[in-house]
């Protein structure tokens, strides 16, 4: 293939494209010398401990918060561009924490999902209607889509809000720790339903997660991020704990201690990463 068609696949594939990012908030810097690529239909991890900067570096993507060097491209525009509206969805873990007195019924919280510029006014198409109860559906709320939100747990919320993003149709979702407060049953068919929406319907996932387990079960690549990138490459190829240790610059807390892969042992492994296992403890 001559490479000018070659580059032309590529650079059509890459949705998101970010070069020699740099961000500093309250005048420190929180993300430097960010390079990443992200390409239609992938699936991607992003971890690191407390305070490292995913939710900067999410929030950066969306143009929510500004970037004092590099730039941002999202399907060739730069973020908030109006030519975005409807391609990009954001699940937070805050995004669930709907305020008590609001009365919503699940399906009603999912439809607002598919509202946009356009059809604000318009009655709910077919169309819209599919979509509501495909996302519904998808991350099995059937039988509480006439419930209202605030009596259901956290996890349910969860997934409502999920649902919400999944029926908006973007193309590409980021999403900040939407599986904190999920069950591992509910957090492994999410996960596998979030796989399946990458390879079968061509969406693009970022995820931010410290269920590291899960993380490395399903996604296709992942992220170690720490101010910069320690690691990205695809999720086979990703560092045990006492590599990742090497690449951060620490040393063992115990001497004798050895990598969490090992089998019976009970104590936490020798290297901690913030928040990263938390996930795992409380099962
Ligand atoms: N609103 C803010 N104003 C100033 N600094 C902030 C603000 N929010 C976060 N920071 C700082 O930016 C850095 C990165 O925070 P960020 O929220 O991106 O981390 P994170 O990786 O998402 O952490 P966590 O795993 O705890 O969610 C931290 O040092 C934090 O103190
Ligand atoms: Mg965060």
């Amino acid at each position: 293939m001559p490479p000018e068609i070659s580059a032309e696949i590529e650079s059509e594939s890459v949705i998101l494209d970010v070069a020699d990012l740099s961000v500093s908030r309250s005048g420190k810097i929180v993300l430097k010398d960010i390079n990443l690529k992200i390409k239609r239909g992938e699936f991607v991890g992003l971890v690191g401990p407390n305070g490292s900067g995913k939710t900067t570096l999410l929030l950066t993507i969306l143009g929510i918060l500004k970037n004092q060097r590099g730039t941002i491209n999202l399907y060739g525009n730069k973020p908030m561009s109006r030519k975005l509206l409807g391609k990009i969805g954001w699940v937070s873990q805050a995004a669930s924490n709907l305020p008590r007195h609001v009365k919503i019924t699940v399906q009603e919280l999912v439809r607002l999902g598919t509202i946009n510029a356009e059809n604000m006014f318009l009655r709910l198409s077919r169309y819209r209607r599919e979509s509501v109860n495909r996302a519904i559906e998808m991350v099995g709320l059937q039988d509480l889509q006439h419930t209202d939100v605030s009596r259901l747990s956290g996890g349910q919320r969860q997934r409502a809000v999920i649902a919400r993003a999944l029926a908006s149709n973007a193309d590409f979702i980021l999403f900040d720790e939407p599986l904190v407060g999920v069950d591992r049953d509910s957090r492994n068919s999410l996960l596998k339903l979030l796989d399946k929406l990458c390879h079968d319907e061509n969406k693009t996932i970022l995820m931010v997660s410290h269920d590291l387990t899960a993380m490395l079960q399903t996604t296709h690549r992942m992220i170690y991020l720490e101010e910069s990138i320690k690691f990205d490459g695809p999720t086979e190829e990703f560092p045990d704990l006492a590599s990742l240790a090497s690449l951060r610059g620490i040393q063992h807390v115990h001497e004798h201690e050895h990598s969490h892969h090992d089998s019976n042992h009970e104590t936490p492994p020798a290297v901690h990463l913030g928040k990263l296992d938390e996930n795992k403890e409380e099962e």
